[in-house]
């Protein structure tokens, strides 16, 4: 992918490009962009929905909108204004959404700075360093980036961290016995790199005593995998921000990938560390008692974990497809029902 400015390449195709480094639930990339001349298309992709971890397709819209937000990012820093629709969708309508250019407007330096943090931005799964709190302010900014994308963030508070832990803790039980979850992390993670998708080895660390534990990959010793150093944090400052919607449609899930994202940009530029936690949302009695936490009526659909990178290299990189499996240029598309 080439570096701003320019733009001369078509700006919609190249928002897909680049929306390719979004986020995704186990790196799946579950997304398909058609492009023509006006439009930038997105649907959901049900041949990398995972049946056994997300069977009502949540995490898998979720993702999208991560994708649909960055190729926001993309147009916004060259200036160019992006107009989403998103579509109401029905049974097995896996349109999502609609991006088409609301004209030229001049680039502010967010949207700069968001840009440069959609290339640097990756999951750090390392505990967070001791000492080293989220400054309040840092915390405000997260949650109006979550606002201003159609969600909101709950933070947890230190009395209630327990709570998360025992949501992660019986949600990773449940998913142990369950034989489609175990077969969806075998299949994703640890993949052949040359497939460009899935979780490599190198990106997960190893298990460590922590407030509240990851999920576990089953990576460890597999095949003479390599596992990352969990370094020296201890993540007993880590800040675990609730992604909520008010609603629990479709629509309200794809706004919710589209607020992680805008808040995951936001903590990078900020320079912080985050990783996503989404075991606590998959199971629908961890999904209950993380919604007994909110201050106010909503559901959650995701956890960010967020916090002071403990140094070092950074993470490994997780890989992408090529441009061309995932964009396919495209007659004009009928309008989608809004
Ligand atoms: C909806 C969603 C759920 C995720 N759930 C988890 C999770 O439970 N545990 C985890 O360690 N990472 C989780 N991730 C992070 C992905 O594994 C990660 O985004 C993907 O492997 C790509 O790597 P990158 O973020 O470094 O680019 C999730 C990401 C998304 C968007």
């Amino acid at each position: 992918m080439d570096d701003l400015p320019d733009t001369g390449a078509a700006p919609l195709f190249r928002a897909a490009a680049e929306a390719r480094l979004a986020p995704s639930i186990l790196n799946t990339q579950p997304w398909r962009w058609h492009v023509d001349d006006r439009h930038l298309d997105l649907y959901a992709d049900p041949q990398r929905q995972l049946t056994g971890l997300d069977p009502d397709g949540r995490l898998l819209v979720l993702s999208c909108g991560a994708a649909l937000q960055h190729a926001e990012v993309s147009l916004a820093a060259r200036g160019y204004e992006p107009a989403v629709q998103r579509t109401q969708q029905r049974g097995d309508d896996r349109w999502l959404a609609r991006v088409g250019v609301g004209g030229r407007r001049p680039v502010r330096p967010e949207d700069v700075e968001a840009w440069h943090s959609m290339r640097q931005r990756c999951t750090d799964r390392r505990p967070f360093r001791a000492a080293t709190p989220v400054p309040e302010a840092a915390l405000a900014t997260l949650c109006a980036a979550a606002e201003t994308a159609g969600a909101w963030l709950h933070r947890v508070e230190p009395e209630q961290v327990r709570y998360v832990r025992a949501a992660a803790q019986g949600a990773q039980r449940i998913e142990d016995k369950d034989q489609r979850s175990v077969q969806d992390l075998r299949e994703w993670a640890g993949r052949d790199p040359g497939l460009g998708d899935g979780l490599p080895a190198a990106t997960v660390v190893a298990p460590v005593a922590r407030p509240v534990p990851l999920r576990s990959f089953g990576l460890e010793g597999e095949q003479g995998e390599r596992t990352a150093d969990p370094g020296p944090g201890d993540d007993h400052l880590a800040e675990y921000l609730i992604i909520a919607t008010t609603g629990d449609d479709p629509v309200d899930w794809l706004r919710a990938g589209e607020a992680t994202s805008a808040v995951w940009l936001a903590a990078t530029t900020l320079g912080l560390a985050v990783s996503p936690l989404s075991d606590v949302v998959e199971v629908p009695g961890a999904r209950v008692l993380l919604r007994s936490l909110l201050h106010r009526p909503g559901h959650p659909q995701l956890v960010l974990r967020v916090g002071a990178a403990a140094g070092g290299a950074p993470p490994a990189a997780a890989r992408r497809r090529r441009a061309r499996d995932v964009i396919r240029r495209d007659r004009p598309a009928p309008r989608p029902r809004i």
